[in-house]
């Protein structure tokens, strides 16, 4: 999950790579660096943190050049200071590396066996030394290349630029994705689009296995038998997306209150809202007569995942396998012949997602993708793409891609109910009109913001919070949870309320704040019954619900937090505001990096 860009432009090259190593630190941003080649010779900056502190050593050393390659770091091998930051250089060779390469000790070995000392703890460096070696030893920069790659196992993208070859940039991808861009007299290489956004909306994606030999006349690509191949270039739509914060502090909260109107896009593309009626595209399987679904994701997107399996279940009575990729992958699952595997990634990018992906398209499944990057390599490798429509999000703390992610499968699961008999015209037209509904519901949602700032405040004394909830509102926990984790470092754990008492029960005492996801639907009754269990234990109980059920409880609980009168159906959706603004405020008083939290990249491009 680094970020690497590279310029062989017609002018000093550094101030743009830092722009572009800007629209990547979404990927990572332990620490950034950037080399030119001025005047035939290799020179570098590199700063531990945020872009800002190369931008700084920058500012006190400028470098020239018209050749450059940059990189910012979410780090794997070794920790993440100066010394371990790209790139990594010899005499010879500067490379940027996203990915990570497995068998870098034994090659390391080798490296320092030729008497070479290792300047850091990086498997990045050691690359860099092997193509010397092949220089060394007479090889072309391509050749050198080539060779090297052969040696690699893992995941890598590279860029590289060699002294003494002023036009000359090499990339290479295995894995983690790498863009090469077209310009006036220039070329380009990025992790993705929306980095070379900046400076060009040609783009051809490279494969697995390719090789791109880049002059400022070109692209030369090879596959990975070393054969010429040709990749099309292709409009990115990266470009029409540069985004800013507007009057907003943080990302985040942008993308939280762009929630309905981005759901709204979503509902367009699956329904025909003036009528209630669904509308999604041609679909590669036959809903009617499909016997199971599985469904692989990480992190949120699983979350919404397995939202969606409850939907799946109840309203198209379609049993849905789903797991979390890294598991899936490794578990070897048995996978009914011509089924359906459907993957959700934000990103689309995901290594984890992907490499399921891939193992489910090995065994003859038909692929679905629900990204919000229909460019992906996730999406690359669909035989259908289900966009979300979400927008760039940029905050790392995925938001309004999880409620866009709902809204585009709930579509599909009254596309599959109607396809499977299971719901008739008239339940079509009330569920799509409950989904139409979620725009208003989420704008009263916000209404309790005031209220969930006083409750957040009361979350930074305490070290550990339970989010509770039954049906679609358990997973809504878990995303309760992660949000609150991920963003203000307090410990935050998602339970099933009813398995409360076989075991985490035992926490609860007057220090723990245990957060009630409980809606007026069929299952409030025993969600209520599990917090009562609580209360009378000591508990701290805060309770999100409609207003009428709070009024109940006036008195026992600490506090509450209001949920509009939306239909069961669609309430996932809509309570997740209440959860985003609660992680979102407590970690405004706790102080955090909102946009970028610690130790966290917005795309997890290795395993
Ligand atoms: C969400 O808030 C997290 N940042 C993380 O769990 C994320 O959802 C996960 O890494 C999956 O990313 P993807 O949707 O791009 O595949």
């Amino acid at each position: 999950m680094c970020g690497i860009v590279g310029i062989l432009g017609t002018a000093e090259v550094a101030p743009h790579i830092v722009d572009a190593l800007a629209l990547l630190e979404y990927r990572g941003y332990d620490s950034a660096g950037i080399a030119t080649l001025d005047g035939g010779k290799i020179d570098r900056r590199r700063a531990e943190g945020k872009l800002r502190n190369l931008r700084n050593s920058l500012a006190e050393a400028p470098l020239s050049g018209r050749s450059g390659i940059g990189h910012t770091r979410w780090a794997t091998h070794g920790a993440p200071t100066k010394g371990n930051a790209h790139p990594h250089v010899t005499p010879r060779v500067a490379v940027v590396h996203n990915g990570i390469i497995e068998n870098y000790r034994e090659l390391g070995d080798e490296v320092t066996g030729a008497g070479i000392v290792l300047q850091s703890e990086t498997d990045t460096e050691i690359i860099a030394h092997l193509i010397t070696l092949e220089l060394d030893a007479g090889k072309t920069p391509q050749a050198a290349v080539a060779a090297t790659l052969k040696r690699l196992r893992g995941a890598f993208a590279l860029a590289i630029l060699f002294t003494g070859h002023d036009d000359l940039l090499i990339g290479a991808r295995h894995g983690p994705p790498l863009a090469v861009g077209h310009g006036d007299g220039e070329m380009y290489l990025g992790s993705d689009a929306i980095a070379l956004a900046p400076l060009t909306s040609s783009i051809t994606y490279l494969e697995d296995g390719d090789l791109a030999v880049l002059t400022r006349q070109g692209a030369e690509i090879y596959d990975a038998g070393g054969k010429p191949v040709q990749r099309p270039a292709q409009q990115s739509v990266a470009s029409a997306f540069r985004v800013d914060k507007g009057n907003y502090h943080h990302f985040m909260i942008k993308e939280i209150f762009e929630q309905p109107e981005v759901i709204g896009h979503t509902l367009a593309h699956y329904s025909d809202l003036a009528n209630d009626r669904i509308a999604m595209p041609e679909m590669p399987v036959d809903f009617a007569t499909l016997e199971r679904l599985t469904i692989c994701a990480c992190g949120t997107a699983y979350i919404a995942g397995l939202v969606a399996k409850y939907w799946f279940e109840k309203v198209a009575r379609l049993p849905v396998d789903i797991d979390i990729a890294s598991e899936f992958r490794y578990r070897e699952v048995p996978l009914a012949a011509q089924g359906f595997a459907l993957f959700i990634s934000q990103s689309g990018e995901t290594a984890d997602t992907l490499a399921a992906l891939n193992y489910c398209k090995g065994a003859g499944q038909t692929i679905g993708a629900l990204v919000n990057v229909t460019e992906s390599s996730i999406a690359r490798g669909a035989d259908i793409v289900l966009p979300i429509y979400a927008g760039p999000e940029i905050g790392v703390a995925s938001t309004k891609a999880f409620t866009c992610q709902l809204a585009a499968l709930a579509a599909l699961v009254i596309f599959a109910a109607k396809a499977r008999g299971t719901i008739d015209e008239a339940e079509e037209r009330r569920l799509v009109r409950s989904l139409a509904e979620v725009p208003r519901h989420m704008l009263d949602a916000f209404r309790q913001e005031e209220k969930i700032k006083t409750i957040a405040q009361g979350l930074t004394k305490v070290r550990d919070i339970l989010f509770l909830g039954r049906g679609t509102s358990f997973p809504l926990a878990l995303e309760g949870a992660l949000k609150l984790k991920e963003l203000s470092y307090l410990h935050a754990e998602g339970y099933a309320a009813g398995e409360l008492k076989h075991g985490p029960i035992a926490l609860i005492d007057q220090t723990v704040p245990v957060i009630f996801l409980a809606p007026d639907d069929d299952l409030y009754e025993k969600t209520v019954s599990n917090m009562a269990e609580v209360a009378a234990r000591g508990g701290r109980v805060i309770l999100i619900s409609q207003n009428d059920r709070i009024a109940e409880w006036q008195g026992r609980i600490e506090s509450s937090i209001e949920l509009p009168d939306a239909d069961p159906f669609v309430m996932p959706i809509v309570a997740a505001v209440s959860v985003q603004l609660l992680a979102y405020h407590t970690a405004v008083f706790m102080g955090t990096d909102v946009d970028q939290p610690r130790n966290l990249a917005k795309s997890v491009t290795v395993e």
